[in-house]
């Protein structure tokens, strides 16, 4: 799919729907003016949404208990063979998964997290939408409403994802709001664990200060290496790349970030086609990449002997 082709029709956004009963539950109307006949319709105009919701509050979430709970074949439209391999933090309006389902096989199973119920609603139905129209359209993709910073462990087996994506996360600027950022030193543990080695970890962001706060923090892991990290600047950021030195990453050269992207679907992906990624290019704002592999098993086994980080 074109990745410049979005599914958004517009930037409004809804008040609140009630919380999918279960993740894939039909559309629970046919009545044209229903707020969920507009999803199926895939128009969005017209409604809005809160813009964040808090990850540290409690919701009303119907996630499975387990991942050996997961109904794969009906997340993933009768493709009961599909493991989850990759999962999408996160993931907005879906536009990152449904422009990655073509660059996979169908058994290679990317699940979209995000924490707005109108929102995930909104992913599931396109996809039950795109599916209607053809069978079988994106058979490796699945969208769950679920909060990230709780619900991994009832979603995703350890050591099992080749990627974890983390495009454009909310910055949350205010001091008092850093709670909820998405990447904290004791969610990374989590992040880690559902990786096998050699997987890679993957975020973007067009904020700086934020930048930073993902940079220290997967610098810190010792189970995380920094394979690339890269700010192409057209916005107004100051930050010198040679200040990475001191954190201990080597940062990427320009003609070595071009090469990285060619070689990484992923990370090309989450930089530029991601929905966030786009709306930044149009705004000729500033993008920063992180990309990290978790270590070997040898390297993870003695990296986790001396391990104690934690908190945010
Ligand atoms: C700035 S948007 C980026 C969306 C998408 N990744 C993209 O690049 O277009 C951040 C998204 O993360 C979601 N989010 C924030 N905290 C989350 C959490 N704890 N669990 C799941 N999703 C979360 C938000 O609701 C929002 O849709």
């Amino acid at each position: 799919m074109d990745p410049s082709t979005s599914h958004r029709e517009d930037a409004n956004e809804t008040t609140p729907i009630s919380p999918p009963p279960s993740a894939y539950a039909p559309p629970a109307s046919t009545d044209p003016s229903s707020p969920e006949w507009r999803y199926v319709t895939g128009r969005r105009s017209g409604y809005r949404t809160r813009a964040h919701a808090n990850p540290l509050a409690p919701g009303h979430f119907a996630v499975p208990l387990s991942p050996d709970s997961i109904d794969h074949a009906a997340w993933y439209a009768g493709n009961a063979d599909v493991r989850i391999r990759l999962a999408d933090i996160g993931c907005g309006y879906g536009g990152l998964l449904f422009y990655l389902s073509s660059h996979r096989d169908r058994a290679y199973g990317m699940l979209g997290v995000e924490i707005r119920a109108a929102v995930a609603r909104y992913c599931q139905l396109t996809l039950q939408r795109q599916r209607a129209a053809d069978a079988t359209a994106y058979p490796n993709i699945a969208f769950v409403y679920a909060n990230a910073q709780r619900h991994l462990p009832n979603l995703l087996r350890g050591r099992s994802l080749d990627a974890m994506l983390f495009a454009y996360p909310d910055p949350h600027f205010k001091a008092r709001t850093h709670r909820r950022r998405i990447l904290s030193r004791a969610l990374l543990q989590q992040y880690v664990y559902f990786l096998r080695p050699g997987g890679r970890l993957y975020a973007s962001t067009d904020v700086e200060a934020l930048f930073r706060w993902m940079l220290e923090r997967l610098d810190d892991c010792p189970l995380l290496r920094c394979v690339h990290m890269s700010a192409v600047r057209t916005g107004q950021s100051r930050f010198n790349l040679a200040e990475a030195e001191e954190l201990h990453v080597v940062p990427s050269q320009p003609e070595e970030v071009e090469a990285f992207l060619q070689s990484d679907v992923l990370a090309r992906a989450v930089r530029d086609y991601s929905d966030e990624g786009q709306r930044v290019a149009r705004q000729h704002g500033d993008k920063f990449l992180l990309v990290y592999e978790k270590r070997g098993v040898e390297e993870e086994r003695a990296a986790g002997e001396g391990d104690g980080a934690s908190g945010a």
